[in-house]
């Protein structure tokens, strides 16, 4: 099928709500048309000699023009490939928008969305000539609150996570753009991620330690769904894996990945994350980037000449030096990037020499050559993002009737997050070095590193207020207070007239390479909303909080908070997507893709962290051990009846879903018995054994909207297997279906959920596979983890 053409297919499916779940559990691969393009692979790897078969494999740092960068081969036409970061936006590049962030996008819970975000991602990767962008994220997964890049992925739930997975990197290879999944796996924190000095002493990674079960069940699983969808690439991790470097695990990446999950498709390490040539060439590593060892020394590869030097000796067989290069061959054939493919936008090389600050002359180029201008590839993309910015926020709290707000005379506005950015787009590489809570002035509207982006324009919560201020002929004035000092220290001198509501805008940074080291919002936010609190002349201060993720809350109970809604990190229309939610422009939708804890110490999994000096020299001292299990977020706070301050899932709206009816269930496998494990296949297919996405049965509710405007509900199924024939450590209930639906006031609609059988199925250790056991399931649905509003049974 061509990309347009399945397009059209998938927006058409997703017309019919009750098919849009099953849009994604289908294969994304057309197999005839992969036959196509590995006849094309091979014919050129006929014509390749061994030094032009490992350049394939073997990123060229010393070319900026791309995030990474394969050199072309000329004398086969062939033109390299250009690789960019990162999921939120093309990063090193001018006029590209920046995208709403995973952990936004996951949180309206919105396959839809989130697949029109990737489509639009797509489409400006390919007009500024990039054949591969490195995303989605959806590792980290946020087994820790507190992880420096949980935001660039979508939810700690690995259901939720793995549908909004599957709808990404259907909608970027849509439009033509090759998905590179990452991080490949259990790539949970960013504190020693990847090897390291310590006092002259190379330290090694953090080793994440995970049994077989929870790898399957909670960190592999929304990869498996992206084999599925047909990523066309995945990308391994920093870390270790009981020991072994993510990117020369032979049981991971050979095992699993390869065998058991039938990836076709190429693995390329992260910056950096190789340290051995043919051990990770054997262990199913296809490509090293950014090709040299490490950023000391750009001269030597573990690839390159020593993977020819490999081959040579036998080290690396001549058949594993063709698959590796069929499969980095294949998914530019398969999309047809080898036609038409739009040339690489020259403009992001000056983007990244100014980004490492160097001006023209240090390159010998003249003050006034005129530079090649850049393409602009923004498209209407901006109205889309503030949509997507607008449904990824989540409303916590709204009493007194605050929100949304009527006809305000005055509003004050409070927080160093309303004002505009005293670093906007000259921030070096996204931000990757900004101090470790950011910059000090400005809206927070995406994270720092690889996976941000470079902002043309940002629009701030303040200009937007004010613009609506002007729309409404001045009918509304805005006075503000943006320094976080002045406003924490209870200074509202010369604040007249008194405002009829107090806005609070406060923010989280997060960023790769450093994990958060606090669950409040940053800048003294606590005493920032006390005092705004203990101030606001008419007791409405509504809190908005622009954030990575996970936040305590210690205000959230002041009875004068009257409304909160975290609207995370929404990109580049920051202002206007608050702006619709604050006056009910856009009805809030969005729900919380992890808990918010009452008390940070409700939490079970934290940073693994060396701080003991006769330690932090111990080359193997970092060592993770995942006890928890698969009691992570929501299913600790079950297991251990915690009452969270915001459960996984909550999120109100302006009006009101309820549930009618009763559930219905129905079988739709259409056999007398249903078998434990999945009948065997000859060869598995990409997603691995295709009857682990077989729907088994249908759960069906009716969703009525009896309040008197018009919005979205998200109703939830969570599962809750037979209790006495699951092992030890199962979940007392687990996320495994979800919709959105759109409502208008009074309207009622159906809304059904398909279970497959990996859904209801448990990871067998002893038999190495997926076992459904046997009794009776509860289905519960409603419209939060903690808000069940029905029950249901399946009997197995
Ligand atoms: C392979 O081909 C390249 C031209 O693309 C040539 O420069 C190189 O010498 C050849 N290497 C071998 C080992 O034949
Ligand atoms: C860098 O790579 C791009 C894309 O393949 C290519 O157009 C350009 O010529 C390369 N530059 C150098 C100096 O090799
Ligand atoms: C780690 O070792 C345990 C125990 O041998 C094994 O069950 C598990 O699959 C391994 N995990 C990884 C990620 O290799
Ligand atoms: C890079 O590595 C090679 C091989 O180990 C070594 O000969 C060379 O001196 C190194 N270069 C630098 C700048 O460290
Ligand atoms: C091949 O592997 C052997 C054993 O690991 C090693 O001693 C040798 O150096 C390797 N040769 C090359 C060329 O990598
Ligand atoms: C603002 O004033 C214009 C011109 O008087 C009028 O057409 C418009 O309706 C007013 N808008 C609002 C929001 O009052
Ligand atoms: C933080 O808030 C406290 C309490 O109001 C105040 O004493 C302190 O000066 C503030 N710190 C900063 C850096 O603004
Ligand atoms: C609530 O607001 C009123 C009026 O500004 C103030 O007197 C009171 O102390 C506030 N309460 C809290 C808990 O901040
Ligand atoms: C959180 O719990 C700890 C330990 O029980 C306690 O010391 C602390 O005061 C609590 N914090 C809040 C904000 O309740
Ligand atoms: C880890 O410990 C170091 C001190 O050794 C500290 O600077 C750092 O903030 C800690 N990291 C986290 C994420 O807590
Ligand atoms: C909803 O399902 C019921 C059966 O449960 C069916 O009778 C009804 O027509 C359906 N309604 C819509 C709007 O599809």
């Amino acid at each position: 099928m061509h990309w347009t053409g399945a397009a059209a297919v998938i927006s058409a499916l997703l017309q019919a709500s009750c098919a849009s779940r099953d849009v994604f559990s289908d294969p994304g691969i057309n197999v005839d048309k992969w036959h196509s393009a590995t006849r094309k692979a091979n014919a050129l790897i006929t014509q390749l000699n061994i030094t032009e078969k490992a350049g394939l494999l073997t990123g060229n740092l010393l070319n900026l023009t791309c995030g990474g960068i394969i050199n072309a081969i000329p004398r086969v036409d062939f033109p390299g490939l250009c690789l960019q970061d990162g999921p939120a936006g093309i990063r090193t590049a001018d006029l590209a928008s920046v995208f709403t962030a995973g952990i936004s996008i996951g949180a309206t819970w919105d396959p839809e969305l989130i697949y029109e975000r990737g489509r639009a991602l797509g489409e400006e990767f390919r007009g500024k000539g990039a054949h591969v962008i490195l995303g989605p994220a959806t590792g980290p997964l946020g087994r820790i609150p507190l992880g420096g890049r949980n935001w660039e992925g979508f939810s700690v739930d690995p259901y939720l996570a793995g549908i909004a997975t599957s709808a990404t990197v259907r909608g970027i290879q849509d439009s033509g753009v090759q998905a590179c999944t990452k991080h490949y796996v259990g790539n949970e924190q960013e504190t020693q991620r990847t090897l390291g000095l310590a006092k002259g002493v190379s330290v090694d990674a953090i080793s994440s330690n995970i049994d077989d079960r929870t790898l399957h069940e909670l960190y592999i699983w929304p990869f498996a769904d992206a084999v599925r969808a047909g990523t066309l690439s995945i990308m391994c991790s920093y870390n270790r894996l009981n020991s072994t470097y993510a990117c020369e695990d032979d049981h991971t990446l050979n095992g699993i990945l390869k065998e058991e999950l039938g990836f076709k498709g190429y693995v390329m390490s992260d910056w950096f994350a190789t340290h051995s040539g043919a051990k990770a060439a054997n262990a199913g590593l296809d490509m090293n980037m950014p090709g040299p060892v490490d950023q000391y020394n750009f001269t030597n590869s573990y690839f390159g000449p020593n993977l020819v030097r490999a081959v040579q000796s036998g080290n690396v067989s001549a058949e594993r030096l063709d698959d590796m290069v069929r499969r980095v061959l294949t998914p530019y054939f398969y999309l047809g990037q080898d036609k038409d493919y739009p040339t690489i936008d020259p403009s992001g090389l000056f983007v990244t020499l100014a980004a490492l600050s160097y001006s023209p002359s240090a390159f010998s180029i003249p003050d006034d050559t005129p530079l090649p201008p850049a393409r602009d590839v923004r498209a209407d993309h901006a109205a889309l993002i503030r949509n997507h910015g607008a449904a990824g926020t989540v409303l916590l709290k709204n009493t007194k009737h605050t929100l949304p707000l009527k006809a305000p005379r005055t509003i004050a506005v409070f927080g160093n997050d309303a004002a505009d950015l005293s670093r906007g787009s000259a921030v070096p590489l996204g931000a990757a070095y900004a101090p470790p809570q950011g910059v000090p002035m400005g809206v927070q509207v995406m994270g720092g590193g690889a996976g941000s982006g470079r902002l043309s324009y940002v629009v701030s919560p303040l200009e937007a207020l004010r613009a609506r201020a002007a729309s409404s002929n001045h009918s509304m004035s805005i006075q503000y207070v943006t320094d976080n000092s002045v406003v924490a220290n209870a200074d509202f001198s010369g604040i007249y007239p008194f405002p009829d509501v107090c806005l609070v805008f406060l923010k989280t940074y997060a960023a790769e390479t450093i994990d958060r080291t606090s669950f409040e919002a940053d800048w003294n936010s606590t005493a920032v909303v006390n005092s705004v609190a203990s101030y606001c002349p008419s007791r409405k201060t509504v809190v908005v909080t622009h954030s990575a993720g996970i936040n305590t809350m210690p205000w959230a109970d002041n009875p004068n908070v009257t409304a909160i809604l975290a609207a995370h990190y929404p990109g580049q229309e920051a202002g206007n997507s608050i702006v619709d939610i604050l006056f009910g422009d856009v009805n809030p939708s969005g729900h919380l893709p992890y808990t918010i804890a009452r008390n940070e110490t409700d939490y079970n999994t934290e940073v693994f962290n060396v701080t003991d000096p006769a330690q932090v020299t111990d080359a193997a001292a970092w060592q993770s051990d995942f006890t928890e299990g698969l009691l992570i977020d929501y299913r600790h706070f079950d297991a251990n009846a915690i009452t969270p301050l915001y459960e996984f899932g909550f999120g109100l709206s302006y009006t009101i879903f309820e549930l009618t009816g009763k559930v219905n269930v129905r079988p739709v496998h259409g056999q007398r018995t249903i078998s434990v494990f999945p009948p065997k296949v000859k060869e598995n297919s990409p997603g691995g054994n295709p009857n682990l996405w077989k729907t088994l049965f249908a759960v069906t509710v009716k969703v009525r909207n009896t309040g008197d405007v018009a919005g979205s509900a998200v109703p939830q199924l969570y599962l809750s297997q037979p209790r006495s024939t699951v092992p030890a450590g199962t979940p007392m209930k687990v996320l495994r279906g979800f919709d959105k639906v759109y409502l208008k006031a009074g309207e009622e609609r159906n809304v059904s959920f398909p279970l497959m059988r990996r859904d209801m199925s448990f990871w067998d250790v002893g038999a190495s596979d997926w076992r459904l056991p046997r009794g009776e399931y509860i289905v519960r649905v409603g419209f939060s983890s903690r808000d069940i509003r029905m029950e249901g049974t399946i009997r197995v």
